[in-house]
């Protein structure tokens, strides 16, 4: 087995202080302490959050923008705040507004169907022309463009990754053409880690005319693309990722592209007046807010871009690779097991696979030990069918991760791939 790496440097993340600010982690499964080592899935909140959410719905909730009374103002006050403090934490310019979502996959859904839907004369996307995204995709970032190329016709190109899971500029650009009216990166690959160069990506497809869409939900935790250094048109990421309450998240992106958008959820809120006949849309960020916000939710969120700003967003992203060396180094010195994308050093996550060995057998006896790994194909299916024809086990990390838990999951896979064989 490897080496630990040494201990963390001045400067770095005081890791048991850290661990006390968040009661789920304190916990006993199946006998043993949690290890929770699914945060590519969802991470734990701490109680500044749960704290900003109940003060929240104790003091001030009520509907926003309707209401002249007081809590109202307060309620709609909360949700402007966040709303600006958010665009603050992923370095939006004054060219960019940021519109509330139930999360990553809504924000690229309203960018996907919204690029079509407005229907003849409107749609950005017509028959014939063509959608790039990458194989590196997440599911919410792959399946709403395949509808948007049924839909209307569009031909959707994958950019597709090498034998290691990398994509290259080469490739992009032997994809580009005329027609390209979309292309959408992830900036780092749920399911291997990958980080691929998506800031000469973007730029590529930016100069070739087309719309770029970046879905930072595995990136916002502890390296926040600055949106205003990037040649991004929309970005989306998940709050539940990211310290924050679940079901909360955002799209923020230039206002010339999100004013393309025909919105997906039409009713109260999102217009500025209604006839019988016909409505005439309010302007961004409403129009794309249809419907009662998570108000909750978004002050949640806003806590929790708090939080990782307090921590210090460079720590926590030298904390997170750090353990990933670790694991990756240990799991590597298991006989029969695979690491995908050993490369990745700017990852959060080690995934991989053990010759004859289930993945989800792997998940069920590091749970016996309370290690909570993620096994399957965490919803990119093409890329894992393409890298390693099946599902992983994933392991990833956060802020309050120790060494120790990664020590504990590298021998219980050893463990388990012994016991499995
Ligand atoms: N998208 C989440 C993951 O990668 C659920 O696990």
């Amino acid at each position: 087995m490897a080496d630990t790496p040494a201990a963390p440097q001045a400067g770095a993340i005081d890791v048991a202080a850290v661990r006390a600010l968040f009661p789920a982690l304190h916990q006993q499964v199946n006998g043993a302490a949690l290890a929770y080592l699914d945060n590519a899935a969802t991470t734990q909140m701490p109680v500044a959050v749960l704290d900003a959410m109940r003060r929240f719905e104790e003091h001030d909730r009520a509907n926003i923008h309707r209401g002249v009374h007081t809590l109202s103002q307060r309620a709609t006050d909360a949700f402007d705040g966040a709303r600006a403090a958010l665009k603050r934490f992923v370095g939006a310019g004054r060219e960019h507004e940021l519109v509330f979502t139930s999360g990553t996959t809504e924000a690229l859904n309203t960018v996907a169907s919204g690029l079509w839907a407005g229907g003849p004369g409107h749609a950005w996307l017509r028959e014939g022309d063509e959608i790039v995204v990458s194989g590196l995709e997440h599911h919410a970032n792959l399946v709403p463009w395949q509808h948007a190329a049924r839909r209307t016709g569009a031909r959707l190109r994958i950019l597709r990754p090498d034998a290691e899971g990398r994509v290259h500029e080469a490739g992009l650009q032997a994809l580009l053409s005329p027609r390209t009216r979309v292309f959408a990166i992830t900036a780092c690959a749920n399911a291997t880690g990958e980080r691929p160069p998506y800031e000469a990506l973007l730029a590529m497809a930016h100069g070739a005319g087309a719309l770029t869409v970046l879905d930072a939900a595995q990136a916002v935790g502890h390296a926040v693309p600055a949106l205003s250094r990037l040649e991004c048109d929309f970005m989306a990421f998940s709050g539940h990722k990211m310290y924050g309450p679940m079901g909360t998240g955002a799209l923020v992106g230039r206002r010339a592209a999100l004013e393309r958008l025909y919105p997906l959820r039409l009713g109260g809120d999102m217009v500025e007046w209604v006839s019988f006949d016909d409505a005439g849309y309010a302007g961004l960020p409403a129009r794309l807010e249809g419907g009662t916000p998570n108000v909750g939710g978004a002050v949640g969120l806003a806590a929790a871009a708090r939080f990782i700003e307090q921590q210090g967003r460079a720590a926590i992203d030298a904390h997170v690779h750090q353990l990933r060396a670790h694991a990756l180094a240990g799991l590597q010195s298991i006989a029969g097991v695979r690491v995908l994308a050993p490369h990745a050093q700017e990852a959060a996550l080690v995934s991989f696979v053990a010759d004859e060995v289930h993945p989800h057998d792997i998940g069920t006896l590091l749970d016996e030990r309370g290690i909570a790994v993620r096994t399957g194909h965490h919803c990119a299916e093409p890329l894992l069918t393409q890298l390693v024809q099946g599902p992983t086990t994933r392991a990833s990390f956060a802020i309050y991760n120790t060494h120790d838990e990664v020590d504990r999951l590298v021998a219980a896979v050893a463990h388990a791939v012994k016991a499995l064989r």
